[in-house]
């Protein structure tokens, strides 16, 4: 498609835990402005894909290359030092904690001496969720109070913040209703305008499809398809997960039965009349 080289590429990557074959031959890019999504159904390989992207673990074939360099991470903070973030579903954040707190966690900003900046900190939280397009009201609030979506945000807007250039988000919407998905899909949709690159797992094809710019489905380790947005309807995408092809399959065998049955009735003295054209 584009010359441009992406901020990450995958190709041909491998990974096994012991004999288990967790991931096969796949590859993905990942451009700036640009949403990657990868899909697929429970064990299909999607955490292992991210934890390589995020340097908790190597990949034992293939290469994984980060701006066109090959990498080998031996931490996540390496992945972090290239500007690798990731999300990871159950949040590490300190519930009982100011949402500020939480923002600059790790990475808390000192003034003379080493006394917290705490204005500083309270303003830029305010400041960078509003950038993202969400109003708190009072960043003094423990980050327990937030909602799931909410938390998700604060995540991402903090990721932003201290430059990440790739955002990797391991399923963000699942546990959340409609609207708080719509909020974080939005979410998704202002880091790829503010130019980064974005890794979405998921396993819904309605969360994808309306955000994402490449779709990799994977299946049971392997990348089943890969396809640009101009490439796939939002169809072919719902059937296309793992999900797709087992109801087709199913679909096909309910017919089949009911066939027989229908064949079996008519088998029948007294059932249906044989004899029509
Ligand atoms: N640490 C591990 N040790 C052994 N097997 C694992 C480990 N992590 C994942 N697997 C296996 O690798 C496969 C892919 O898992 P995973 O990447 O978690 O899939 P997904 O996130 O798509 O549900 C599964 O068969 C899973 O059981
Ligand atoms: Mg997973």
């Amino acid at each position: 498609m584009s010359e441009r080289v992406p901020l990450v590429r995958l190709d041909g990557v491998g990974k096994n835990y012991g004999n288990i074959i967790a991931l096969r031959e796949v590859s993905l890019e990942v451009h700036a402005g640009e949403v990657a999504c990868v899909l697929g159904d429970n064990g299909a390989g999607k955490s292992t894909l991210i934890k390589i992207i995020a340097g908790l673990h190597r990949h034992d074939s293939g290469t994984y290359e980060v701006q066109g360099e090959p990498v080998a991470f031996a931490s996540p903070r390496d992945a972090l030092d290239r500007g690798i973030a990731t999300v990871y579903q159950d949040l590490a954040v300190v519930p009982l904690m100011p949402v500020w707190r939480n923002f600059f966690l790790g990475s808390e900003k000192r003034r003379a001496l080493g006394v917290l900046d705490v204005d500083f900190m309270r303003r830029t939280t305010k400041d960078e969720l509003m950038r993202m397009g969400i109003d708190l009201r009072d960043v003094d609030q423990p980050i327990g109070t937030l909602s799931g979506g909410e938390r998700q945000c604060v995540a991402i807007a903090r990721a932003v913040y201290f430059g990440a250039k790739v955002l990797v988000l391991d399923e963000p919407t699942a546990a959340l209703g409609v609207k708080q998905a719509g909020v974080v899909l939005r979410y998704i949709v202002q880091a790829r305008e503010r130019g980064l690159g974005v890794v979405f797992i998921t396993h819904n094809p309605h969360h994808a499809y309306p955000v994402g710019d490449r779709f990799l489905i994977l299946n049971r380790g392997r990348g089943m398809a890969y396809h640009t947005k101009d490439e796939i309807t939002r169809e072919d995408l719902t059937a296309l997960m793992a999900g797709g092809a087992e109801l087709r399959q199913l679909a096909h065998e309910l017919e089949s039965t009911s066939r027989s049955v229908a064949e079996e009735l008519t088998d029948r003295p007294g059932g249906m009349d044989k004899g029509a054209p």
